[in-house]
């Protein structure tokens, strides 16, 4: 999508749409107060009205609410609700009125972000219906407003079409994004961004590197895993920064196999991946001055005759010992190697984003991820990011009891107990044992990478973790 940042008059807008926002006990600006329409305009927060002005011919009122209630989020949520109206109205060209507050520069980054991923569908299965064809795209984004805000609108320009990429990569069938495939994209990224380089393992490097968790769970899969590595040099004077994202492209469970209901989702399991490749190019585009070390473990988990069984013990890249009591439990095993392997390419600080444990979703439905952490300081620093992005995070413990739940009987660790508790902080605590002394926060995103249901994010894949990671990256440089 085309966003420029304008100093026009409303009746100068030559976009198919114009919008705008009603704070409560507010008036219509005073050339579209007599508009045809207007009686309808309501200042409710989310409420829609249309306006028929003589210029542009059409315009669209949203309700903001109160004015001392405004923020980024609010912007996201109204830009996307006017989004998607502009598409039922076919507009492909739409400018946006922006609306005075404390904060515009806040203001232009919820409203772009808004419209980019408001905007966004994954249609490319769809076969065309002649009888009833796509609305267009909307193709350019105007916003009517200072010269001051247009660095933070192409700033959210470039960190929601990464997100709406790694929402394709996500909702991308297991037979079409397969560890190679976002092998392929990996190499893809790295050929098109100054400053990035990349390095793909396959299943027999992995053998030789001794990554016994990867290797494991790949094993019952006749698909090539692969160890992806992104390096970004962009400098500066903050820590290299570690990325690491769960690529998991189908989930079956193995043979401690998931219930056929609802197991098609599991083509989601990679979103920690799909999140971690795409922030690396939002990072590179926007020449953030900071040294990323990104490792993606990409695999199937599947049942087979050569799969890993529930009882195999099995040996970690750093020399622990596993049980795996479930081949369920995969994620911590295929990460357990990706942290090691971060740790010796140089991280200085880690983040893994991953969808880990049902428990997540139960304990915090859709609305905030868990971060896990040995370190306060990056906890808190993932936390206002999360606030700053409205990907919200909530910490949880970690502590002595629950690391002992991790121990095995005839190995060092056990992938999962028999004893139910915790299940979120378990498998937080079974990282920790690869990280050393790095600074390191662990996401679990299985309930905010799908179905989180606002109007910028849907009910299908959320893209989550993408601008919180740009945006952590940027107070690390900072
Ligand atoms: N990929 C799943 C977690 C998941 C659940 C992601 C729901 C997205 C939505 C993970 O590999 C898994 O199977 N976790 C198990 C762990 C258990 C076997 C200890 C779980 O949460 O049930
Ligand atoms: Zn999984
Ligand atoms: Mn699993």
């Amino acid at each position: 999508m085309k966003v420029e940042v304008k100093q026009l008059q409303t009746d100068e807008v030559e976009a198919d749409l114009l919008a705008l926002g009603l704070f409560e006990g507010e008036e219509l600006p005073a050339e579209l107060a007599g508009a045809p329409g207007s009686a309808d305009a309501r200042s409710n927060f989310k409420r829609l009205g249309r306006l028929y002005p003589e210029s542009p011919k059409r315009c669209l009122v949203i309700g903001l609410g109160k004015r001392e209630e405004m923020d980024a989020e609010r912007a996201r949520v109204a830009a996307a609700l006017v989004a998607k109206e502009a598409r039922g109205l076919e507009a492909a060209s739409l400018a946006w009125l922006l609306p005075a507050s404390d904060d515009d520069s806040a203001t232009a980054e919820g409203l772009v972000t808004g419209t980019v991923l408001g905007a966004y569908r994954f249609d490319r299965f769809l076969s065309a219906d002649p009888d009833d064809p796509t609305p267009p795209a909307i193709e350019s984004l105007t916003l009517l407003g200072p010269d001051g805000v247009a660095a933070a609108a192409e700033a959210a320009r470039i960190c929601a079409e990464a997100q709406n990429r790694a929402r394709d990569l996500q909702s991308l069938p297991s037979n079409v994004a397969t560890p190679s495939y976002l092998g392929r994209r990996a190499r893809e990224v790295a050929s098109h961004h100054e400053g990035v380089t990349t390095e793909v393992l396959g299943r027999e490097e992995i053998a030789a590197k001794k990554m016994g968790g990867l290797l494991a769970v790949s094993q019952g899969s006749t698909e090539e895993p692969q160890l992806i590595v992104l390096r970004y040099a962009g400098g500066g004077n903050g820590p290299t920064l570690g990325l690491v994202g769960k690529g998991v492209t189908f989930d079956t469970g193995g043979i401690s196999i998931k219930p056929s209901a609802g197991m098609h989702e599991m083509k989601m399991d990679m979103s920690g991946a799909a999140a971690v490749l795409e922030a690396v190019t939002a990072i590179a585009e926007l020449h953030l001055p900071i040294d990323l070390v990104a490792v993606i473990p990409s695999t199937e988990n599947m049942p087979s005759g050569t799969a890993i069984k529930p009882g195999d013990i099995i040996t970690q890249y750093n020399g622990k010992t596993v049980e795996v009591n479930n081949t369920d439990a995969e994620g911590r095993l295929i990460l357990a190697d990706a942290l090691t392997y971060a740790v010796e390419l140089g991280a200085e600080q880690l983040v893994d984003l991953a969808t880990r444990t049902g428990a997540v979703l139960v304990a915090l439905g859709s609305t905030h991820a868990a971060v896990i952490s040995n370190d306060d300081d990056l906890a808190g620093k993932v936390e206002e990011a999360g606030t700053t992005t409205g990907e919200l995070v909530w910490r949880l413990p970690l502590h002595p009891e629950y690391k002992a739940l991790t121990k095995g009987t005839v190995a060092d660790l056990t992938n999962a107990s028999a004893k139910r508790k915790a299940g979120t902080i378990y498998a937080g605590s079974f990282l920790e044992e690869f990280v050393g002394e790095v600074p390191w926060a662990h996401v679990d995103i299985a309930g905010t990478a799908w179905d989180v249901g606002r109007p910028y994010t849907g009910n299908d894949a959320s893209g989550y973790g993408v601008r919180l990671l740009v945006e952590l990256a940027r107070r690390l440089t900072a």
